[in-house]
């Protein structure tokens, strides 16, 4: 029987979960498809029921129904009930089991990348949802040092007290981590600054970046952020979110089909779609 999975979100327009899921469930030769679901924001409840009746084995929650959704689950998984969102659901036997792919997703891609992160003194730029999914994890991970600045200490603040993982970490204002961005040798954008349209901007100046750290943007449109630009002239080496948008849906693919794919063929298939 053909396994039906969706992707519900609003705006759910630009989601590329479907082109990549798709594709992967023909290259495994599996009887299932992705659907784009659009449940507006107010609307969520009758939405999901709407969902319940359509018999899913499986499906992603994009913005901004990632924190709303918890109460309507049978069941949550212990990092994504600590994160407070969740971006994967699995149905079995009609019972719907949260999880959160985002944060481990991008641990990762950076691991791919970057074996040795433990030691490696780090800084995260923003505090918004990505911002937590992407500290708790490292810091659950064994990340020692993981500092934050953001526009708004007081939402840092709050990030800092909700993890349930050892850290260290200072909190600080976007200035100060401009003067001692050379200390860090790992140093994580999380907002949405910079992405497309707004291609020029960026939420901090990169001149003081150590010649070798690495720079990393969770926006993959565009593919070079102005941030990973400065960060590059600099003598750093650089990644772009591609990589988290291929893991988070890699480890949902695992949870649904009990495979992890092949995230070559995944991330190529996300390039080509970006042109
Ligand atoms: P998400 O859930 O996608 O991470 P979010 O919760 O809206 O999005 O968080 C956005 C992040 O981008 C926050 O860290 C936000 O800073 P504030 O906490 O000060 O709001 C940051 N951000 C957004 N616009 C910004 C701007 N113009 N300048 C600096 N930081 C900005």
């Amino acid at each position: 029987m053909r396994k039906n999975f969706a992707v519900i979100g609003d705006p759910i327009e630009h989601s590329m979960s479907p082109i990549m899921h798709n594709d992967l469930f023909q290259f495994y030769g599996l009887d299932a498809e992705m659907k784009k679901i659009h449940i507006k924001k107010d609307f969520l409840q009758s939405g999901l029921s709407e969902l319940r009746d359509m018999n899913m084995a499986g499906f992603n929650v994009t913005v901004p129904h990632k924190q709303a959704i918890i109460p309507f689950l049978d069941e949550l998984d212990p990092l994504s009930k600590a994160i407070g969102a969740v971006n994967t659901v699995v149905c079995e036997n009609g019972r719907w089991i949260g999880y959160n792919t985002d944060g481990e997703g991008y641990l990762k891609g950076l691991l791919k990348q970057l074996p040795d992160i433990k030691q490696r003194r780090t800084l995260i730029i923003g505090s918004g949802g990505a911002a937590r999914g992407i500290y708790f994890t490292l810091a659950h991970y064994g990340v020692e040092q993981v500092d934050i600045c953001n526009r708004t200490i007081s939402k840092a603040k709050a990030l800092k007290e909700a993890c349930p993982y050892p850290v260290k970490t200072n909190i600080m204002e976007i200035a100060l981590a401009e003067k001692t961005l050379g200390e860090y040798g790992l140093i994580i954008q999380t907002t949405s600054i910079g992405m497309s349209p707004k291609i020029d901007a960026s939420p901090i100046q990169m001149s003081n970046v150590m010649e070798g750290a690495f720079v990393s943007d969770i926006i993959y449109n565009p593919l070079e952020t102005k941030i990973l630009k400065d960060a590059k002239a600099k003598g750093a080496i650089t990644q772009n979110g591609i990589d988290m948008f291929v893991y988070q849906g890699a480890l949902a693919f695992e949870k649904w089909q009990g495979v992890f794919p092949d995230t070559t063929r995944m991330r190529q298939n996300v390039l080509t779609q970006l042109g």
